[in-house]
């Protein structure tokens, strides 16, 4: 802003004066030192010239006659060059018409001769504060493009920083995810919130069929999930599969490609990155039509690729866990199964247990993550047999109090094999409480009622049940009527009422079958055996232990020691 002591300042600046005469030359000399200038007079524009195309001048005064090069034409030489430098004609009075004809070619001002010494000061002073003035407005300029550069730099900065930390805290959460369909669902849902993609999904890469499935999306019409199976090389999805590379399109392209470029569903906007497993690819990531209608930008596409990758090394160290863990639990059920084996009249013991568990579990409206622990656990329940000696385990005939206690700790035994596995508590609860009774005189930990966790509940009464209906080595498998009074007399004392209840509706119902254990390749036809319990109560006597111990492969000999024990 030029403000009144603006231009009371003094500027000194360092004039080129051009005169072909003398006398002005040095007049015009003494005037502008006088005010302080530097002057430098040459007697020709072409002198003039030469010296300008060398050195600095802030102003040029210059007349307009002059032998060879007019003053003109220094002035609109002078002007090419240097477009911001002053300069200043002298005319004489008849030459009026000139002077405005220069004013028109960017002279800065002109003066008449005769002049005096105030008005070339004045003339002087007011062409170099303004020069002064523009240049001062360019500094100032410069230093506000600056600052908003800066200022852009640190937005974006910051920007990038937020995202950035967003996006590693985001994907830290990643170890949560120990199964890769939530993880999948998971990516999904970020790479939306990221990007603000409306529709996101992920698809792999089926290697044998050489095309890409749906995994997980968000946004996507389920009519669209329906049919999507891209081809390799085919579509978006399918050139990013082909090419390995990321793939952004913007509305416009998108417009123009339209016709040609076969794509699951109409979009804006578009970008797809490849998502790698150990250097190899293991789907694409599609993310489609922001919410705010723009076009996607290298900075979502570096997003998603940083998503990618992150999703991709936790896929892998999943899949790699699973194949470790899944080999583990191989492992252990190839044990179960032949502790189950040495005994001809136990062998697919587990499994039944686990099919009734699981039937039992869905009847009484059980979540799905509770019949995956069943299924998972309930294979698994007589583990801890492994611990015990096959002398007990295969004795034939009764045990002693000392043998029975050696059995009572398989459950524990079981807890302590697969405690490193990392299993969640619900199924650690169904291997280690799978003997307790709702009276509270089971094992190992004696607990009662609801303090016995509903799994272990369901998994013991189902024990029990295939103990009931599978043919043993020292009877037949009982029949419908013993099996139904069996559970009502233990309702309450041995098992959980509410899944006797269940049970007997199953059995009644024709959707359990008393006839499964018989069924099993190691049952023996043949008439109903003693009754299980024997006729006596539960808690007192014989009768709790085939309850107990059936079901767990121990023969009904055994339970006249077992009761001794338990008065013992
Ligand atoms: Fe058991």
């Amino acid at each position: 802003m030029v403000t009144a002591s603006f231009y009371d300042q003094k500027i000194s600046g360092r004039v080129l004066v051009v005169d072909d005469e003398v006398v002005i030359r040095i007049l015009l000399t003494e005037i502008l030192e006088t005010a302080g200038h530097q002057v430098v007079a040459v007697e020709s524009a072409e002198t003039a010239l030469a010296l300008v195309e060398k050195e600095h001048f802030d102003l040029i005064l210059s007349d307009m006659y002059m032998d060879g090069l007019s003053g003109m034409e220094l002035l609109i030489k002078v002007k090419g060059m240097y477009p911001m430098l002053p300069v200043i004609v002298i005319t004489g009075q008849p030459a009026l018409d000139q002077a405005i004809a220069a004013m028109k070619k960017g002279a800065a001002d002109f003066i008449t001769k005769p002049f005096s010494a105030d008005q070339i000061h004045h003339v002087v002073q007011k062409n170099l504060q303004e020069l002064h003035l523009l240049a001062e407005n360019q500094r100032l300029l410069a230093e506000l493009n600056n600052k908003a550069v800066i200022e852009k730099l640190n937005r974006q900065l910051h920007q990038k920083i937020s995202q950035l930390t967003k996006l590693y805290t985001l994907s830290e959460s990643f170890h949560a995810f120990v199964d890769n369909r939530s993880l999948l669902q998971y990516v999904v849902d970020l790479a939306s919130n990221l990007t603000g993609a409306q529709r996101v999904s992920l698809l792999s890469f089926d290697r044998r069929q050489k095309f890409l499935v749906m995994r997980a999306s968000k946004g996507v019409s389920n009519e669209v999930l329906r049919r999507v199976c891209v081809k390799i090389g085919e579509g978006v999805a399918g050139r990013v599969a082909e090419s390995l590379r990321p793939i952004r399109i913007t509305s416009k392209e998108i417009r123009e490609i339209d016709k040609t470029l076969p794509r699951p569903y109409v979009s804006e906007s578009w970008l797809s990155v490849p998502l790698f497993i150990g250097g190899e690819l293991f789907g694409v990531l599609n993310l489609t039509d922001k919410q705010d209608k723009s076009d996607f930008t290298e900075e979502d596409e570096y997003l998603a690729l940083m998503l990618a990758e992150k999703a991709g090394v936790k896929i892998e160290n999943n899949v790699l866990y699973e194949g470790i863990y899944s080999n583990l639990l191989d492992t252990l059920k190839a044990l179960v199964s032949t502790i189950e084996a040495k005994d001809s009249y136990t062998r697919s013991h587990s499994q039944r247990v686990t099919e009734t568990a699981l039937a039992l579990a869905r009847h009484i409206n059980c979540s799905e993550e509770d019949c995956e622990s069943i299924a998972f656990a309930g294979i698994l329940h007589d583990i801890g047999k492994i611990g015990i000696q096959d002398s007990i385990l295969q004795k034939s005939g009764k045990l002693t109090v000392e043998e029975y206690e050696i059995i009572k700790k398989h459950p524990v035994i079981g807890d302590s094999i697969i405690e490193p596995l990392g299993l969640i508590e619900a199924e650690r609860d169904i291997i280690r409480h799978h003997h307790e009774r709702i009276d509270g005189r089971g094992y190992p930990d004696g607990l009662s009622g609801s303090n016995i966790p509903l799994l272990s509940r369901i998994v013991s009464i189902s024990d029990a049940f295939d103990a009931m209906t599978s043919t043993r080595s020292y009877r037949q498998a009982q029949n419908l009527d013993y099996v139904l009074r069996e559970l009502h007399n233990h309702s309450g004392s041995q098992f959980d009422p509410d899944l006797v209840h269940a049970l007997v509706e199953l059995i009644q119902t024709g959707k359990i079958s008393v006839e499964a254990g018989r069924d099993s390749g190691d049952a023996q036809s043949g008439g109903n055996g003693q009754p299980a319990g024997n006729g006596q109560p539960a808690g007192n006597g014989p009768c709790l232990a085939p309850l107990f111990e059936n079901a767990a492969g121990f023969p009904a000999e055994h339970q006249p020691a077992l009761a001794k024990a338990e008065k013992a």
